[in-house]
């Protein structure tokens, strides 16, 4: 199967009321990780990379993964620029075969988020790529994407839906009090926010920074209109964690006897996280 843009995915996700994982890789034993995990539970997947992964990786490497791995599959698969920063990156990522795009203005004031996600709308979906962005700002750290807690801001229901209606993005990333990265406590969802959103606008909506959500939040999100959520600390710490194990022993030196348990406590979260969306049987 080729890459498919991430609209097509989402809009079955949405009809059936399921949450589909956008799961960031950073390097190959990630990216087998993903696709093994969503090959054994048949689940469609979103394979994203952040700008600080496309560095890392190299932009030619990251797309021939994808490729390769969606050529191989026997489940649907997007591969998505997550939290682009700017126009620039995200015309390469278009012309470097990437089927969907976030372009992220969510630090902008409201009008110029609008015009910057506009611009790539059009841009995007001349070539059928699909376009997520975010109103509202979570805080937290992922990778490039910095915001301290006091300048975290909740999405606001009624910009959500002028937002939508002036841009005509495919997904809406919405702030509802997740945060990137590790939690401080515990979150405090605003399902109430979620709710209103919801009732106001019909596309899929992205939750960010799922990772320290507990599972109940988890599930109630995707009742209230979530069909995206988007996973990448407890994937790093999975593979950390077993890496740490296994140096332990001061005789391995074989990077595969490192790397390759890694992958398979990562496969392990990332089947967890399958089930818990909902997304499991629904390739
Ligand atoms: O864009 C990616 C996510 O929002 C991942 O957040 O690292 O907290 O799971 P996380
Ligand atoms: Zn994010």
């Amino acid at each position: 199967m080729a890459l498919i843009p991430m609209e097509e995915i989402l809009a079955d996700a949405n009809e059936k009321n399921y949450a589909v994982g956008g799961f960031n890789i950073n390097n190959l034993e990630a990216l087998q990780a993903i696709i093994e995990a969503a090959e054994a539970e048949q689940a469609p997947i979103i394979l994203q990379t952040s700008e600080g992964a496309i560095r890392y990786i190299n932009m030619e490497y990251a797309v021939a993964m994808a490729k390769a791995a969606a050529e191989k599959a026997s489940v649907p698969i997007a591969f998505h620029l997550d939290h682009g920063e700017s126009f620039a990156k995200i015309i390469e990522c278009i012309r470097n075969d990437y089927s969907s795009v976030m372009i992220d203005g969510s630090k902008l004031p409201f009008e110029e988020n609008i015009a910057l996600t506009s611009k790539v709308v059009e841009a995007a979906s001349a070539v059928g790529v699909s376009v997520e962005a975010e109103l509202g700002q979570l805080g937290g750290v992922e990778d490039d994407v910095v915001v301290e807690e006091k300048d975290a801001t909740l999405t606001n229901p009624d910009e959500a839906a002028e937002f939508i209606d002036k841009t005509g993005i495919d997904a809406l990333a919405v702030a509802i009090g997740t945060a990137h990265g590790v939690y401080k406590g515990d979150p405090d969802l605003d399902f109430e926010r979620l709710e209103k959103i919801n009732n106001e606008v019909d596309i899929p909506l992205v939750l960010h920074g799922a990772s320290g959500v507990p599972d109940a939040d988890i599930a109630r999100s995707i009742e209230l209109g979530i069909n995206k959520i988007n996973v990448n600390t407890a994937f790093q710490q999975a593979f950390t964690a077993k890496m740490r194990e296994i140096l332990e022993d001061p005789d391995v030196y074989d990077p595969r006897k490192i790397c390759g348990p890694a992958k398979d406590a990562m496969k392990e979260k990332v089947i967890e996280k399958i089930r818990l969306f909902g997304s499991d049987g629904k390739a």
